[in-house]
């Protein structure tokens, strides 16, 4: 375990798919700090629009997702085997649902509506509130922490991110091509960095983190180093 000189709110920011849940579900488990997926809860209001049929693909009822939106109850619940939080939606664990393509291919769409990143923002911001957190997504330094004292900015080349998903869905007998996991990494990319509400962006004050030739293992070991350097006591 690392002891630090104080609690600290360590802020993850980056592209899809280039490891950064990695790195935050890492360092939360070495520091005994929270980690929030905040992917996880937009790609949760997504399947909660799929499954009301507000949410199509190439479509989205923008109205609907917005009076709804307060029916939407989000929780992570600690698994006591994994040890990891998992996320519940209206008490019901859709863990693995919301990683499956259907959420993927329509989730960042459904996180350019400004009404639900206004409640997303609220909310993850409550689970900050004590502080000893890691949270890894798109805003997380710019918009939720600005005063995070730790932000990391993520980024790998797309190829490497598509080989690496690949990898992962292969694992899980997911029938997918590395094309198909290509156009949906550079989809979100685009839309996640061109909306209007809170683009995903580095903040001035974030660390640049390009794992493009790192193992899981050299970009924990960076960062660790990093840590120890700044902030351990
Ligand atoms: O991290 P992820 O790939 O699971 O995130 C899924 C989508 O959610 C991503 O394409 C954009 C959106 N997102 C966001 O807009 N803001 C965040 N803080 C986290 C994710």
């Amino acid at each position: 375990m690392l002891t630090l000189k104080k609690d600290i709110i360590i802020a993850i920011d980056g592209y899809s798919s280039c490891g950064k849940s990695t790195l935050a579900k890492s360092l939360a488990g070495i520091l005994k700090y929270t980690y929030i997926d905040s992917g996880a809860m937009y790609r949760a209001v997504t399947l909660y629009g799929l499954r009301n049929n507000y949410v199509r693909t190439g479509f989205v009822d923008t109205d609907k997702m917005i009076q709804n939106i307060s029916n939407v109850k989000i929780e992570f619940r600690l698994n006591e085997e994994t040890l990891r939080n998992e996320l519940w939606l209206n008490g019901e664990n859709v863990e693995d649902e919301i990683r499956g393509m259907e959420v993927a291919n329509n989730v960042s769409p459904v996180s350019t509506i400004a009404e639900v990143r206004k409640r997303m923002v609220f909310l993850q911001q409550e689970m900050g509130k004590n502080k000893s957190i890691v949270m890894d997504g798109r805003d997380i330094g710019t918009v939720v922490f600005p005063e995070a004292e730790l932000k990391f900015f993520v980024t790998a080349d797309v190829d490497v991110r598509a080989q690496r998903r690949y990898k992962e869905f292969k694992e899980k007998n997911i029938p997918i091509t590395i094309e198909e996991i290509k156009e949906n990494i550079g989809q979100r990319d685009h839309i996640d960095a061109t909306r209007k509400e809170s683009p995903l962006r580095r903040a001035e004050d974030a660390v640049i983190l390009d794992n493009s030739n790192l193992s899981r293992e050299g970009q924990l070991e960076w960062a660790i180093n990093y840590i120890k350097e700044h902030f351990s006591s």
